[in-house]
């Protein structure tokens, strides 16, 4: 099976802390994500200064767009993110509008982030524009009480991997959670806290990476 990515997520609203955690793990990882928090403090700035740092890592910009899709991923793109998130739920419109700006325009890709409800049509609207990304977000703000990966959860996710998509995996995910996902072909599990709050933040992704190498066996 292909290798799951690493995604390294910086929530911490403050560029030079998410510096300490990249320059200490970046060769570990194999996509750097903008987090949500830290672009909303510093703006486009972070992803800016990610780009010029990390040149050949792929960046993620977890600006969950909802609305003013195009506008809002041309600036990420313009900024040196590879790839955008946007919800699940927003508009046609929107969704189409940064499909545009970015699969087709551009050649980036999009992290489409399943939130509350979809449905198959929904689904099937995704593959024909193209998206291929989708992120599984467990639980989302509730999270000390993280919900189970339970075999419910597991058995959805290896139907959306046979529709085609590529899955992201995310929401505490802990190091001793990447064996429950070994016969599903995850495109790319996404740590933050987990990784950024360790007192080894190097040590911490190379569990990572030990554990994904070893549930995929890849090639
Ligand atoms: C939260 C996010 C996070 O970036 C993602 O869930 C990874 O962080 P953590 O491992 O700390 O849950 O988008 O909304
Ligand atoms: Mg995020």
């Amino acid at each position: 099976m292909r290798k799951p990515k690493l995604q390294l997520a910086l929530d911490m609203p403050d560029l030079k802390k998410a510096f300490r955690v990249t320059q200490k793990v970046s060769e570990e990882i194999d996509v750097i994500e903008a987090g949500t928090m830290l672009v909303l403090e510093e703006g486009m700035e972070a992803v800016r200064k990610l780009r010029v740092l990390y040149p050949s890592h792929l960046i993620l910009a977890d600006i969950r767009i909802i609305k003013a899709g195009g506008k809002l991923a041309a600036m990420a793109y313009d900024a040196g993110a590879n790839w955008v998130t946007v919800m699940s739920d927003a508009s046609e419109d929107t969704i189409e509008a940064v499909v545009n700006e970015s699969i087709k325009r551009r050649g980036t890709d999009v992290q489409v982030e399943i939130n509350v409800g979809y449905d198959d049509q929904r689904l099937s609207y995704f593959r024909s524009l193209g998206i291929r990304q989708l992120i599984y977000h467990r639980s989302s703000e509730v999270v000390e009480t993280e919900e189970k990966w339970d075999n419910e959860t597991l058995n959805e996710l290896q139907r959306l991997a046979k529709m085609g998509f590529e899955l992201s995996i995310t929401g505490g995910l802990d190091v001793s959670d990447i064996p429950l996902f070994k016969d599903i072909p995850v495109y790319c599990f996404i740590a933050g806290r987990k990784i950024c709050k360790s007192p080894d933040p190097l040590a911490a992704a190379k569990n990572y990476q030990d554990a994904i190498k070893k549930a995929f066996h890849p090639d």
